[in-house]
């Protein structure tokens, strides 16, 4: 394809990813290959809102059923929240029961490092299989932080605190996959939506389409279905809800809510 060419993007349906892994009871090699419906094919061609599940809401007692139900319903895109306790004043779980819950599903995953190390950690997500590694702004160093996690093959994720101004993005908009915009401060999930993180939404869409730039703007904490109307207008495509999906009575029909918008 020349540059100049008119067909500037190529969607996949599926991605493809392969992992060697130890069985753990007959001890040998085995060459496992997932595909996951890519998320950029289901809003650039598809035009769907995603609605992106945040474990940390879930029942961590039946993880695994969890997931799968949330799969089932139509979510996404997995969206596992890291927290080290010192970026944030809570821990919440690594990459192990991240691989659990991604191994039980076929959806695509985020890890979102809210974490100060991202570099540290970053590779182990992307050994277990996420499809997209999002840090935050906050942690300093973002070209080297963007390179490095592009370096592991993945897409990379940059997170925006609602008292961010993005004064960044401009510059890196070009170069990432996905804007996280937090509309609550990280830590904790069911707290309330703020209304900065709605302003920052707005900003982040601008952005991308004074760049003509194709990455995907998500959207994070207190999204619910009071919410979410606003954020998918002022620009986002991906909606992180933790509470508002975890605990519902219905997760499809949070799904088909969702999808109305
Ligand atoms: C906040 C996390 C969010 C959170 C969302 O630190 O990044 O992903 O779990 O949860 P709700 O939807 O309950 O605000
Ligand atoms: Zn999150």
């Amino acid at each position: 394809m020349s540059f100049d060419s008119p067909l500037r993007s190529v969607y996949f349906v599926f991605e493809q990813s392969v992992r060697v892994v130890n069985n753990r009871i007959s001890g040998e090699l085995e060459i496992r290959v997932y595909f996951r419906r890519s998320v950029e094919y289901l809003v650039c061609v598809m035009k769907r809102i995603i609605v992106s599940p945040s474990i940390l809401a879930a029942d961590f007692g039946r993880l695994g059923e969890e997931v799968r139900a949330a799969e089932a319903a139509g979510a996404g895109l997995l969206h596992l929240d890291i927290m080290d306790g010192h970026f944030v004043p809570n821990i919440s779980f690594g990459p192990r029961i991240s691989r659990f819950a991604i191994e039980n599903c076929t959806m695509p995953a985020e890890a979102h490092l809210m974490v100060t190390e991202p570099l540290r950690w970053a590779p182990e997500f992307a050994k277990i299989g996420c499809r997209y590694i999002t840090f935050h702004e906050e942690t300093g160093n973002v070209h080297e932080n963007i390179s490095a996690i592009k370096e592991l093959g993945v897409g990379v994720g940059v997170a925006f605190n609602p008292d961010n101004d993005l004064s960044v993005l401009p510059e890196i908009i070009g170069e990432i996959d996905l804007v996280l915009i937090m509309s609550v401060f990280p830590g904790f999930g069911g707290q309330e939506f703020l209304e900065s993180g709605l302003k920052n939404i707005e900003k982040a869409d601008l952005i991308r389409r004074q760049a003509s730039a194709k990455c995907l703007i998500a959207v994070d904490g207190g999204i619910d279905l009071k919410t979410a109307p606003s954020a998918v207008a002022a620009g986002a495509d991906i909606l992180v809800m933790g509470s508002a999906f975890f605990h519902a009575e219905s997760y499809s029909a949070v799904v088909k809510q969702i999808a109305s918008i």
